[in-house]
């Protein structure tokens, strides 16, 4: 006894309607568990084989897997039509304009300081001077005496020093630079030491940590006369002009003679304004010959050969250049003030 056709040919075209109307991987699934799950009606129909003769079931079971293979059929092509516009539905979520513009990461530069004090020693550096670096935690011997300035030396108490113990200190200057450079390198020398330097002190023109720049020569014919035109040069170069400059007398411990080199004032030319206190002129640094006793401290014979030194601030230079006027705005991190020197 063959199954009825009609009958099985109603479950087919049900079947394949419900495949038909599933939107969904979700509602397929369901499909496919209404027809060939435990209690599917292709389930059922196989049920009713287990009651017919042999003969009556090869009938039937042909029927049953005709409409079955067809069902299996219309769920695998509805799978891979639903497959593939769930795959087009990810992509349009996840959609990326590829011809949008990038998003921009702004990119740092150089702090002011650190500008100045490159372009100064690149200058020097084009003069033919090495650049050498010393410990910023120093020893009174390198900070002071080797430098000529004794226990009891007023300038000890001039520098307003940051001590950590009776022995180490936070260096006050670069001249330390020079005695370690002496005792590594033979004459002659010519090198330039640029770094931090610390001061106990806090105002408009100073922080207590700065930056200097210390230059050294050492040779056996080397004369203050010298001196001048290395320091003419090096200003006329960095201010990018011929700038009037005076050497004014003056005292180090570790320099003999010493002067202190003035610039004619680079905001009213030398007319007088507030920036150089109407005088018309700006301090830049400190400089002299070489003391001999600082050439012996460096192990070099003094009666051989003689140098000289010059010792300036970086921030003072940096103000200058910039116009700021308030040393203390380097250090407090204002983008606003940063970014101004972006380009520079
Ligand atoms: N060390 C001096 C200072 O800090 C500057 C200086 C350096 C002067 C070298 C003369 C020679 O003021």
């Amino acid at each position: 006894m063959a199954l009825d056709q009609a009958e099985l040919n109603k479950i087919l075209a049900s079947g394949q309607k419900a495949i038909q109307d599933a939107s969904s991987l979700a509602l397929l699934n369901d499909c496919r568990v209404a027809y060939f799950g435990k209690k599917g009606h292709i389930t059922d129909l196989m049920k009713q084989l287990g009651s017919l003769s042999p003969d009556q079931k090869k009938i039937a079971g042909k029927q049953i897997n005709d409409i079955k293979q067809a069902l299996e059929q219309s769920l695998q092509d509805k799978k891979i039509i639903l497959e593939q516009s769930a795959g087009d539905a990810a992509l349009k979520n996840n959609y990326i304009d590829i011809t949008l513009p990038g998003r921009q990461s702004s990119v740092g530069s150089l702090h002011p300081i650190t500008h100045t004090k490159n372009k100064i020693c690149e200058i020097f550096r084009k003069l033919g001077f090495a650049v050498a670096e010393g410990p910023e935690i120093e020893n009174e011997f390198y900070n002071f005496e080797a430098l000529n300035i004794g226990p009891n030396h007023p300038a000890r108490a001039m520098q307003d020093t940051f001590y950590f113990t009776n022995q180490l200190l936070l260096r006050t200057h670069t001249s330390p630079v020079q005695i370690r450079y002496m005792q590594e390198h033979p004459a002659p020398i010519k090198m330039l030491a640029p770094g931090r330097v610390y001061r106990c002190d806090f105002d408009v023109t100073h922080t207590p940590m700065f930056h200097q720049v210390e230059g050294l020569l050492v040779d056996k014919t080397c004369t203050f006369s010298d001196l001048k035109y290395i320091i003419n040069l090096f200003l006329s170069h960095f201010f990018e002009k011929d700038i009037p400059t005076r050497f004014r007398a003056s005292y180090f411990p570790f320099t003999e003679p010493s002067a202190e080199v003035d610039i004619q004032c680079v905001q009213c030319q030398g007319a007088g304004c507030r920036i150089c206190k109407q005088t018309g002129w700006l301090e830049v640094m400190g400089c002299g010959m070489v003391h001999p006793k600082v050439l012996e401290n460096g192990g070099i014979n003094p009666e051989e050969y003689t140098g000289y030194a010059f010792g300036m601030g970086v921030e003072r230079f940096a103000m200058l250049s910039y116009s700021v006027d308030d040393i203390r705005a380097f250090y407090e991190n204002d983008v606003r003030l940063l970014k101004q020197f972006s380009g520079v």
